[in-house]
């Protein structure tokens, strides 16, 4: 990367107005100044509060595939609910999974752009986790069909996923930000990725379902590797900063 490139060169940046004498205190003026709409911060969280209490739920869990989910609970209401407890958190990391592989993507298209540093990540690295990712995608694709559920079928928490994903794919995807921000970007992902596998094998075996736990074992190995790996990477780059021998190469 040329290093007039880099985000943390000074260059024109129009915000902050600390610095500005006479037009700092203009703007907290005009701000006070400025029509605003009637209310409060407390009219407002009483609004919320109300809205809280009278609309739906962003979305239910689907009807099973194949009347095996329905066997397995036995009809009993409680355990079907427990069950749809776990197959909603299959779904949440199956939609995840998907997104992380379209994750890597765009990390290595950025990487082959801006080249890496110094024990930064390589083509071959990004390429073996996106590989992991879509492996998990397709683990998880296998439990639901086996367990009687669509895996096509967006369930509640998956369709959250995709809404908190949202802003780290806008972060990754975009051409204008480094290989570093994006990195960043993508450990907010893998952050959560590998507490959620922790959770999804916990859940496994609360349902004394030994032989998934087992099975869902290697992702969450994989993910810690992936979260651990991706805090080197950037920690790495953050010393080479530090000592004035960061160097890109392709
Ligand atoms: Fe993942
Ligand atoms: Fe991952």
């Amino acid at each position: 990367m040329n290093r007039a490139r880099r985000p943390t060169d000074l260059a024109l940046n129009r915000t902050g107005i600390y610095l500005s004498p006479t037009d700092g205190p203009a703007v907290v003026e005009g701000a006070r100044d400025a029509p605003s709409s009637p209310g409060c911060a407390r009219a407002l969280a009483e609004v919320r509060r109300q809205y809280a209490g009278e609309v739906g739920l962003i979305g239910h869990m689907p009807a099973p595939a194949s009347l095996r989910v329905v066997e397995n609970v036995g009809g009993a209401v409680l355990r079907r609910h427990k069950v749809h407890l776990l197959l909603d958190k299959l779904g949440e990391r199956l939609a995840f999974e998907r997104t992380g592989v379209r994750l890597f993507d765009a990390l290595m298209a950025k990487l082959e752009a801006q080249g890496s540093w110094d024990r930064g990540p390589t083509l071959a690295e990004l390429a073996q986790f996106r590989a992991d990712e879509a492996h998990h995608f397709a683990l998880l694709q296998d439990v639901l069909i086996n367990l009687g559920a669509d895996p096509t079928a967006i369930t509640p928490s998956a369709d959250l996923a995709g809404v908190e994903l949202a802003g780290i794919v806008q972060v990754v995807s975009d051409p204008r930000t480094t290989l570093p921000q994006a990195l960043h970007a993508h450990l907010v992902a893998e952050l959560v990725d590998s507490t959620s596998w922790e959770q999804l094998v916990d859940l496994a075996d609360d349902f004394g379902e030994a032989a998934l736990a087992h099975k869902l074992r290697e992702p969450l190995a994989q993910e810690l590797r992936h979260r651990d790996t991706v805090t080197t990477w950037l920690k790495r780059h953050a010393a080479l900063v530090v000592g004035g021998t960061l160097k890109y190469s392709a």
